[in-house]
């Protein structure tokens, strides 16, 4: 029998998730379907239970309906660190709460760009939900020293101190600082979790703070943001959110199917239609 999953946003027309995880589907051989689900705005979780009701396995969750999301389940550890969830997971009357975005995002950078986070400077710029989402397995990962940056300063200095609220990270080289400050570092890893890119901005990052051989990761996918240019032009390696994308979608699909697809075609094929 078909298991049926969707991903609900408001909106959701964009998403490439069905593409991602029919393809997951067909590598696997899992009798899996997977549709959009537009949700109205005020009305998340009525449309999360009439699909759960009508015999739905699990639904991915995009925007701007991550936090809500939450609310609604029992959230595991990924999910209580960043009071957000992009993954529920329907069994036995229970709604369980998921975020994979950090660990697709740590999987991409550590797997697939061989960029190891432990010991290193690492440097993410925004604070607001795609941040949230990602700093668990950042912390995890162990950097010598995570630096978040970001226009509004009281909104980085709040993420960090609600990080060390929980006694199971390390926190010793973890600061909040404003973008000016940051003349003078030089990190090994930059990550940008704003969304400056999708507005053709970018943060006001001073130049020289990549490290030879430094990554510069933009979490937007599909496009060349002006963070990206500048990251080239000072001579980092760069990379865009495809394969975190992919990667938070393959996790997701393990939670549900208990399987591992192989991400390395997926994300080679969304590049590919990407540059048609
Ligand atoms: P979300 O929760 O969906 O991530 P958000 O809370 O609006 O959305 O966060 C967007 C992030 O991108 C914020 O960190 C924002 O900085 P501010 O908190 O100072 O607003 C950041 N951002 C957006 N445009 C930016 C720009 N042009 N330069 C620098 N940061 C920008």
């Amino acid at each position: 029998m078909t298991d049926h999953y969707a991903v609900v946003g408001n909106p959701v027309a964009h998403s490439r998730s069905p593409q991602i995880h029919a393809e997951f589907a067909r590598q696997t051989g899992q009798d899996i379907d997977y549709t959009r689900l537009f949700a109205p705005l005020d009305e998340f979780a009525v449309t999360v239970r009439k699909f759960r009701d009508a015999g739905g396995r699990g639904l991915n969750v995009t925007l701007p309906f991550k936090l809500e999301a939450f609310r609604l389940c029992e959230p595991a550890d990924s999910a209580i660190d960043a009071e957000a969830v992009n993954t529920l997971t329907f069994a036995d009357n229970r709604i369980r709460g998921d975020n994979t975005d950090g660990a697709g995002l740590l999987r991409d950078i550590q797997h697939n760009l061989r960029c190891p986070i432990a010991g290193k400077r690492v440097l993410i710029m925004g604070a607001g939900g795609a941040t949230y989402g990602v700093m668990h397995p950042i912390l995890n990962a162990r950097p010598e020293r995570l630096v978040v940056a970001n226009r509004t300063l009281d909104k980085a200095t709040r993420l960090v101190a609600h990080f060390k609220q929980f006694e199971r990270f390390a926190m010793g080289g973890v600061s909040a600082q404003p973008y000016q400050q940051l003349a003078g570092s030089q990190f090994d890893l930059v990550i940008n979790a704003t969304s400056a890119g999708l507005r053709d901005e970018m943060p006001a990052l001073p130049a020289g703070v990549f490290a030879a051989g430094a990554l510069a990761y933009d979490m937007v996918y599909g496009k060349r943001t002006p963070f990206m240019r500048f990251a080239a032009d000072e001579g980092a390696c760069v990379a865009d959110g495809t394969g975190m994308l992919v990667e938070q979608a393959a996790e997701s699909f393990m939670i549900w199917r208990g399987v591992r697809p192989q991400t390395a075609p997926v994300i080679a094929l969304l590049r590919a239609q990407g540059k048609q």
